[in-house]
């Protein structure tokens, strides 16, 4: 449960924290637009080509070079891929491009008015069609403020067992932050165009929704993750895959809390897309499917609303998710998440560990290894065991004993 009110809100006196511009939101006419608009098109296929150019133009200049700023590429491979769309169905068309190999990079140029929309924009897929039958990957999404302190655990998590074809990572990062790893790291240039942040205000759904666009461009993922850079994972990669891709719901918290810190925070404006009764709380720290995935990138009709009418203090990353999707899809979600977090000390801010919290009973108890007779929450409608697959805050300082205590304790 949640706390206080403003929960996951952090002061940010960040010179970063001014207004981020808002991202228009596109309807779901796709297909007409992509045909009205093939330098859209274009923009989208030469993703692939530019991220790699791009990587090049940063690394070489060595200073902040604009990312719009690109040099003109060679496209006659990307204008090859461009619709003839009055005389081909609309289907063909994109399924030729969706079935692309992703980009080896996730950076791209595409305004998020232009990725939000390329997300939207899926085949009406069958299973089996345009895809591999394989399982599909989990998408990890880091929502962070710069570093990530805790990669090196990650990238012994990742490294486990099954191999790169059951994940794939994104961070998003404060504007102008480099992450810098080798290519041996999952976290290779796995960066994507970022905008300023300020927790509890719109503009961290509008990361979320960034996130899991960029996200969605690569077909074989299947579920989407939100995680922190304070975040560690509780169970090697294998058994957090199969877990949430045998999951019949998506994790998302959602709770109606009555008091002032839930009600309270309903505004009247959001009738009669939104009443009161369905209003609901959870953590930002949401797993969710393809399909739910792809309604928040498209919902033209709340995500508005909501960035309008709910400021402060009624906080959008606490409300928009868990009341759309209670709303929209109240049997697709567990109304739970996997990240586990301590809110017993009390006060607006979950509990922060470090070095010396760390330790082998400690991780074992996040891991749903002690007291194994207790059913704790619901899994695929039996009682379950293990209940969270991520936990968090951790400081950089419990990087050290948790790298120490992983193999033995929790699998990785
Ligand atoms: C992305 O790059 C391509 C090729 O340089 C360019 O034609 C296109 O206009 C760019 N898009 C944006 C939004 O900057
Ligand atoms: C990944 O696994 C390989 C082989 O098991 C090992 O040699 C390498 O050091 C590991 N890398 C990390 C970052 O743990
Ligand atoms: C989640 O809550 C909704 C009502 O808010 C309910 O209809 C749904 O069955 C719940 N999901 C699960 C998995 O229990």
């Amino acid at each position: 449960m949640q706390g206080g009110g403003g929960a996951v809100v952090v002061d940010s006196s960040s010179k970063d924290g001014h207004a981020p511009a808002r991202a228009p939101v596109p309807g779901r006419s796709f297909p007409v637009k992509l045909v009205a608009r093939p330098q859209l098109l274009f923009a989208v296929l030469a993703t692939g080509f530019l991220a790699a150019a791009l990587l090049l133009v940063v690394l070489g200049g060595g200073g902040a070079v604009p990312y719009y700023r690109l040099p003109a590429l060679a496209v006659h491979d990307v204008l090859l891929a461009a619709p003839c769309a009055e005389e081909k169905e609309e289907d063909q068309v994109v399924e030729r491009w969706w079935a692309r190999p992703p980009a080896r990079s996730a950076w791209h140029n595409m305004s998020d008015e232009e990725l939000l929309w390329a997300a939207s924009f899926e085949p009406r897929r069958r299973r089996g069609r345009g895809r591999p039958s394989a399982p599909g990957k989990v998408a990890f999404m880091f929502l962070t403020r710069g570093p990530l302190p805790l990669a090196p655990l990650w990238e012994r998590f990742f490294n486990g067992s099954g191999g790169r074809g059951l994940f794939s990572v994104y961070v998003h990062t404060t504007p102008g932050y480099r992450l810098d790893f080798p290519p041996s790291s999952p976290f290779h240039r796995r960066q994507v165009p970022s905008k300023a942040t300020r927790w509890g205000e719109t503009s961290v759904v509008d990361a979320e929704r960034r996130l899991l666009a960029n996200a969605l461009l690569d077909l074989s993922n299947e579920r989407f993750v939100l995680l922190s850079e304070s975040c560690i994972p509780l169970h090697p990669l294998p058994a957090v895959h199969a877990y949430l891709t045998r999951s019949r719901h998506s994790f998302v918290g959602a709770f109606d809390d009555p008091g002032p810190h839930g009600r309270g925070r309903y505004r009247t404006a959001l009738a009669p897309d939104v009443s009161v009764s369905q209003w609901r709380k959870g953590a930002q720290w949401f797993e969710m499917d393809r399909r739910l995935a792809l309604f928040v990138v498209a919902d033209g009709r709340y995500y508005p609303r909501f960035r309008d009418v709910c400021r402060p203090p009624c906080y959008v990353d606490e409300h928009y998710l868990p009341t759309v999707l209670t709303i929209e899809a109240p049997m697709s979600i567990a109304n739970r998440s996997v990240t586990w977090v301590d809110w017993s000390r009390g006060g607006s801010h979950p509990a922060m560990f470090g070095a010396d919290d760390v330790s082998k009973d400690f991780l074992e108890r996040l891991a749903g290894k002690k007291d194994k007779e207790k059913e704790r929450c619901m899994y695929n409608g039996q009682p379950a065991v293990v209940c969270s697959l991520f936990a968090r805050k951790f400081a950089p300082g419990a990087l050290q004993p948790l790298l120490q205590l992983s193999p033995r304790v929790l699998g990785y």
